[in-house]
C-alpha cells in the first residue's frame, strides 16, 4: 500500500526499479524472530530470495544466519557480516572453488547432496588442513503441494539423499576424517501453504531419526530448510507470514532430543511482501481480444509470472480517482510471449506515462535478473532513499 506523498516521490525516479519497504521488512523480521526464539529455532537467511547488500545488512541485524548456495552467496554474507559460524552452504552441484572458498571462511556447515560430494569435501578439507561440518540432506519424498517447478523434496527430484542410501551414505562418511557429521538437512519445496506437508515432514524425521539412534549416530542439528509461502493475491491483507503457526508444527510434531537445535532457512517469506517492481506503461494497445499494456519492466525483472505461471498483485498507482475500470493484459516489452504479467486484469483505465507496481516482487526478483535483450540491471531503493 503506497501512501499519496509515497507515489509523487516514486514518479520522480527512472523506472523500472525495485522499492523497498523497510518499516515493512523490519516488522516480518520481527515477526520471524519472535516465533525463532518462541520455539527455539536458529534462522538461516536463504539469500537465494534476495542477495541485495541493502536488504542482507538489515537481516543481519536481526541476528540471523544465512542459507548460501554458491560460493559467491557466501562471500556476500560474509561481506554483508552474517556470523561464518552461522553460515550453512546447500547446493546439488557445488564447484571446488566454492568448497574451498567456504572452507576457508570456516562456515557452520555443508548441507550435501551426494556420497560424491562428501568425498570431494573431505579431500579439499584434508589438502587445507581442516575439518569440515557436514549435514546430509535427505530427500524425504513429501509433496509440498506447489509448483512442479519449486517442489524439491520428492524422489524424481534432483535434491538431496534418497533414505535407501543411507546405509552406504553414512558408511563413507564414517570413513572420512576430515569430515564431521553434524545432522539432517531438508526442504521440501518453496511457496508453501499448506501445514501439511510439513506435518508429514516431521514424521519422516522421527522415524530417520530412530534409524540413526539404532546405529548409535548422534544428531546435533535438524535443519527443515524453507518454503514457507506468502499471500500473492493480498498483500497488503496479509502483509507478514504466519511464522508463529509454522514453527509450531515443529514444536508440536517434531520429537527432537535433549541437545538437539532447529534450524530453518527461509527466503521468500522475510522479503516478499515489503518489495515492489515499479513500471512505466509505454504504450497501450487495443487488440481483437484485449487491450494490451506494455511496460518498461519485464520478464528480465521478474520472471516468475513467465517460468512458473505466478500470479503478483498490479496496481495502477496514477489511475486511482479514473472512474473507468478496463481489463488489461499486463506485457513486459521483452521478445517473448510468456513475458506477461497477468491477463484480463482489471485496472483503472490506464495511458502512456502512468506508473504501475507489481508487488510482492521482494524475492526471486532481483536475485533472479536477467540481462536478455541486453536490458539493463534495475536499480533499488529502500522506501528511505525515495
Ligand atoms: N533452503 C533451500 C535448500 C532451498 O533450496 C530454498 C529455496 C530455500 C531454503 C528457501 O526457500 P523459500 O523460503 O524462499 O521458499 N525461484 C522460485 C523459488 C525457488 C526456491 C529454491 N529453493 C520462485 O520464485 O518461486
Amino acid at each position: 500500500m503506497f501512501s499519496a506523498a509515497q507515489i509523487k516521490r516514486l514518479k520522480t525516479k527512472p523506472t523500472p526499479f525495485f522499492f523497498y519497504d523497510t518499516p515493512l521488512l523490519l516488522k516480518t523480521l520481527q515477526a520471524m524472530r519472535k516465533a525463532a526464539e518462541k520455539n527455539n529455532a536458529e534462522v538461516h537467511y536463504a539469500l537465494k530470495a534476495n542477495a541485495n547488500k541493502k536488504i542482507l545488512k538489515i537481516i543481519q541485524r536481526f541476528g540471523f544466519g544465512a542459507d548460501c548456495v554458491s560460493g559467491n552467496e557466501v562471500s556476500r554474507a560474509v561481506e554483508c557480516r552474517f556470523p561464518s559460524s552461522k553460515i550453512v552452504f546447500a547446493g546439488v552441484g557445488k564447484t571446488d572453488d566454492d568448497i574451498i572458498n567456504a572452507l576457508k571462511k570456516n562456515i557452520a556447515c555443508f548441507n550435501c547432496e551426494s556420497a560424491d560430494e562428501i568425498k570431494v569435501i573431505n579431500a579439499l578439507a584434508a589438502r587445507m588442513n581442516k575439518k569440515a561440518n557436514i549435514s546430509i540432506r535427505i530427500n524425504p519424498n513429501v509433496n509440498a503441494h506447489t509448483h512442479h517447478y519449486i517442489t524439491t523434496g520428492l524422489e524424481e527430484n534432483k535434491f538431496g539423499i534418497n533414505t535407501w542410501e543411507l546405509p552406504e551414505v553414512m558408511q563413507i562418511t564414517g570413513k572420512c576424517r576430515h569430515i564431521v557429521f553434524t545432522g539432517l538437512h531438508f526442504h521440501i519445496g518453496s511457496q508453501v501453504t499448506e501445514m501439511g506437508p510439513y506435518k508429514t515432514l516431521c514424521v519422516r524425521i522421527n522415524e530417520l531419526q530412530r534409524w540413526f539412534e539404532s546405529r548409535r549416530i548422534r544428531l546435533q542439528s535438524i535443519n527443515v530448510g524453507g518454503g514457507l509461502g506468502v499471500d500473492y493475491g493480498k498483500p497488503d491483507k496479509n502483509p507478514v507470514a504466519d511464522f508463529e503457526g509454522y514453527l509450531r508444527i515443529f514444536k508440536k510434531f517434531l520429537e527432537l532430543r535433549p541437545g538437539q537445535k532447529l534450524h530453518c532457512e527461509p527466503g521468500r517469506a522475510l522479503v516478499a511482501q515489503c518489495g515492489s517492481l515499479i513500471s512505466r506503461v509505454l504504450f497501450v494497445k487495443k487488440g481483437r481480444q484485449s487491450n494490451f499494456i506494455i511496460l518498461d519492466a519485464g520478464m528480465t525483472e521478474l520472471i516468475r509470472p513467465a517460468l512458473y505461471q505466478s500470479h503478483h498483485k498490479i496496481e495502477n498507482l496514477t489511475g486511482p480517482g479514473r472512474n473507468k475500470v478496463v481489463s488489461y493484459d499486463v506485457n513486459g516489452p521483452v521478445c517473448e510471449s510468456s513475458d506477461c504479467f497477468g491477463k484480463a486484469i482489471d485496472l483503472p483505465e490506464t495511458k502512456r506515462g502512468d506508473l504501475i507496481a507489481i508487488r510482492s516482487a521482494g524475492a526471486y526478483g532481483e536475485s533472479m535478473a536477467l540481462d536478455y535483450n541486453l536490458r539493463p540491471r534495475a536499480k533499488s531503493y529502500m522506501s528511505e532513499e525515495i
